[in-house]
């Protein structure tokens, strides 16, 4: 009979509560998959006369984080208090230093530290495992380390942020602006309370610099992400979009170039036919596009108590079973260095917002810079503008929206044709530009 593996948990806050609840109730599942016992036998929490709804009577209260870290008595550290650096650097090297296995829920370390804290985990012989940093209950680290052990992944990219994904949607069902939506989310506690960690999109780059590592060998670092957030979509792309039969998304892509590897955040037109426009609300999705197979899209909820409880628990049972992956699918020396992608060398195709003068020749000029740019036009929409008559004779030079799809050109040759039309003078205002991905 194997001894019930030792689990200590530091955090006993929405997520952490969560796991010994878990834990608890599933206790016999978990023996029965695991073939020995689960156990929490100490924990450790900013405050120990919290209300929490929890029995801890049979569980021991350590000092803190480092002790529980250190104490011989548990076989696998759960670090849960989040934060890209103390006390949860120190106390998770501890842990790996004395051989025991860690499991984590966060992103933000392991984006910053995780290198560093897999050659340990290599060095001393535990596991370091991080479902539940990237998509929460969505086992997208696994699908990527072991499920695709076998497949060269040419491209994944995916929703990361409940957040945006929620603004962007209420944004495109309700005609509302992106300040009034982030708004409510802050009020459904959704965003947090500085809300540009997710609206500008570093919670996405974070997230898509850790599912890059395992899905190229890259080495894990936020700063060979592009970044870019959503806070300049407007309700008008959003209604363009969906006439032109696209929805706006922010995504995360990691694609495979000729140039090497490509690491970008930013909104994103995709085809409305794509299963990840199906996506809305807070859910979050990822897709897989591996050689040889047709994409693989995980969709699940990614952020929550329940749904990284369910991760963190999944990452215990691995250890209780004595799986011990490499925290990025390979030994931390085989991983290759990686860095930011220019993107004005980005190829792709481009919707191009327009606020451009109502006059004979405006159309005519814009294609012409274009044309010398030799971007191919996919389509052009001119919306009428207010106070015209009814025969359109009326006309005033006050600016209208002119809308664009490009096909695939380079990023530069947009931005090229853009200023030359902003030199002719025929246009107002700064055009609004979002990359399309296609399926
Ligand atoms: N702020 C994140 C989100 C939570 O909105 O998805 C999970 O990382």
């Amino acid at each position: 009979m194997v001894a019930p593996l030792k689990v200590g948990i530091a955090g006993l806050g929405t997520v952490g509560a969560e796991v010994v609840r878990l834990i608890e109730e599933q206790g016999r599942t978990l023996s029965a998959r695991c073939g020995r016992g689960v156990r929490v036998v100490a924990v450790t929490a900013r405050s120990k006369v919290k209300k929490r709804r929890l029995d801890l009577r049979d569980i021991a209260w350590a000092k803190n984080a480092l002790a529980l870290a250190s104490d011989p008595g548990i076989d696998c550290f759960v670090e849960l208090m989040g934060g890209s650096g103390e006390p949860a650097l120190s106390a998770i090297e501890a842990a790996l230093k004395s051989g025991k296995s860690v499991v984590t829920a966060n992103k933000a370390l392991i984006a910053k530290h995780g290198l560093r804290l897999a050659k340990s985990a290599e060095k001393h012989g535990g596991a370091l495992n991080f479902e539940a940093a990237v998509g929460a209950a969505i086992p997208v680290v696994k699908t990527l380390r072991e499920g695709l052990a076998g497949t060269d992944v040419n491209r994944v990219y995916g929703i990361l942020n409940g957040t945006c994904n929620y603004i962007l949607t209420r944004m495109e069902q309700e005609g509302l602006s992106f300040a009034e939506c982030l708004k409510d989310a802050q009020r459904l506690g959704y965003a947090e309370a500085n809300p540009s960690f997710d609206v500008d999109g570093h919670d996405t780059a974070q997230k898509l610099a850790i599912l890059a590592s395992l899905a190229f060998g890259t080495k894990v670092a936020q700063s060979a992400v592009y970044v870019e957030g959503i806070s300049s979509i407007a309700p008008e792309d959003l209604r363009a979009a969906e006439e032109l039969g696209y929805r706006v998304k922010l995504l995360g892509v990691a694609v495979r170039t000729a140039k090497g590897i490509e690491q970008r955040v930013h909104p994103t037109m995709v085809p409305k036919s794509s299963s990840i426009a199906q996506v809305m609300g807070v859910t979050n999705a990822v897709t897989i596009d591996g050689a040889g197979i047709p994409p693989i899209t995980l969709v699940g909820p990614g952020a929550g108590g329940a749904a990284t409880a369910s991760a963190v628990v999944a990452d215990i049972a691995d250890v209780a079973r004595g799986i011990r992956a490499m925290p990025f699918g390979r030994p931390v020396e085989r991983l290759r260095a990686t860095s930011k992608a220019p993107m004005e060398r980005h190829e792709g195709g481009y919707y191009i917002r327009l606020m451009a003068r109502d006059l004979a020749g405006t159309a005519a000029t814009i294609a012409t810079r274009l044309a010398e740019q030799k971007i191919s036009i996919e389509s052009i929409v001119q919306r009428h503008s207010d106070g015209v008559d009814a025969n359109g004779a009326a006309r005033k030079a006050s600016p209208v929206p002119v809308i664009l799809i490009t096909y695939a050109t380079s990023e530069d040759a947009v931005y090229r044709a853009l200023q030359a039309v902003q030199r002719d003078k025929v246009i107002s205002g700064r055009p609004q530009v979002i990359r399309i991905e296609k399926n």
